[in-house]
């Protein structure tokens, strides 16, 4: 028998590589080397094999064991290491744990919630009302008269939607938190005492001090004898407890539509120099209001008040660009 040992060289060898993974080389191995392989049939052939050809056979076959040996072992682990990459890692329980990256509320999340804890402690409920207003809750109903410059374009936000109950108007964003108390007074009959936080509207240019949209709370109070005293005593203590037992405040005079009399509240503020710096607009709710939302003529007084958080926020936190709040820069945020 005559085998021909350069085609069977180069049969193995193709075939070791073209192994796609450990099974089919596992194949290849048995069909050359196996107990019924081919060179147990050349090993056979022997016997049949003329003398003097035996020796070179012997040797061809020998050969092939060993250059058919080392390609396999080389294949096998190439293949091996694929697999094994293949499969997940080992978990090594003795390696420090990845800690994983856990937010927290922004900062403007926090001082809201700080307020609204502050004011549920003096009695208040909170409460939400929607960022799109009719005219009537954010304007009329408040006592601003029609030619009231907040009411023009500049200083407010119209959508193109009508208000379904006027269709005359168009709905707004917002100006501010105080139609919340509108909404309350609508569905509510005093005595009642209510926060409203949320985000207001006014297309300012931003700059370090202003942004087109901003975060308020609005407070209101309404039962049958509430007097200037009760509010001055209200947010007297709301600042104590909230900048701390030594706050310097005071109340100045101001103008407000909706409420008469009205004051604005300033507290001293220390950063080199001294300044009184206006946290908020207050006052005893206007007549007018009450006839807007339907309360019997006379039968409640009531105070109110609207405070800019992010003024507050600055403060407190000694922030200086109002930018810094909405650029959601983790490296601003991370700190508080
Ligand atoms: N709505 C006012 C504003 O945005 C703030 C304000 C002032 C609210 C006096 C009140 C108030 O409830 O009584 O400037």
């Amino acid at each position: 028998m005559n085998w021909n040992f350069t085609e069977i060289r180069a049969n193995a060898r193709t075939e070791i590589l073209g192994a796609s993974d450990l099974k089919e080389l596992e194949a290849v191995r048995i069909k050359y080397l196996g107990s019924k392989g081919l060179l147990k049939e050349v090993y056979a052939s022997f016997a049949t094999i003329a003398p003097e050809q035996k020796a070179a056979v012997g040797k061809d076959a020998n050969d092939f064991k060993v250059e058919f040996t080392e390609a396999f072992d080389r294949k096998r682990k190439e293949l091996e290491e694929k697999e094994s990459s293949l499969k997940a890692p080992e978990v090594d329980v003795t390696l420090p744990g990845v800690a994983p990256f856990i937010g927290r509320p922004h900062l403007l999340t926090q001082v809201i919630d700080e307020i609204c804890r502050t004011f549920e402690g003096l009695g208040f409920a909170v409460h939400e009302g929607p960022e799109i207003e009719t005219e009537f809750n954010n304007f009329s109903a408040l006592n601003i008269p029609v030619d009231h410059p907040s009411r023009d374009a500049f200083d407010t936000f119209y959508l193109k939607a009508k208000d379904p109950d006027n269709k005359e108007r168009n709905l707004l964003l917002r100006s501010h938190t105080s139609p919340g108390q509108i909404r309350i007074m609508q569905r509510f009959k005093p005595p009642l005492a209510v926060v409203i936080p949320g985000k207001v509207y006014r297309p300012d240019a931003v700059d370090a001090s202003h942004s087109f949209m901003f975060h308020q709370i609005e407070g209101l109070l309404v039962d049958k004898r509430v007097r200037f005293s009760d509010l001055k005593g209200l947010l007297t203590e709301f600042c104590k407890r909230f900048f701390g037992e030594d706050i310097d405040m005071r109340f100045r005079p101001h103008f407000f539509p909706f409420t008469e009399p009205s004051a604005e509240v300033d507290i001293r503020w220390e950063h080199g120099r001294k300044e009184w710096l206006e946290i908020l607009g207050c006052g005893m709710v206007h007549p007018k209001v009450f006839e807007a939302v339907g309360y019997p003529k006379g039968a409640y007084t009531g105070l109110a008040f609207g405070m800019g958080i992010e003024r507050i926020a600055m403060l407190k936190y000694g922030i200086r660009d109002i930018r810094t709040f909405f650029e959601n820069d983790v490296r601003f945020l991370e700190q508080f």
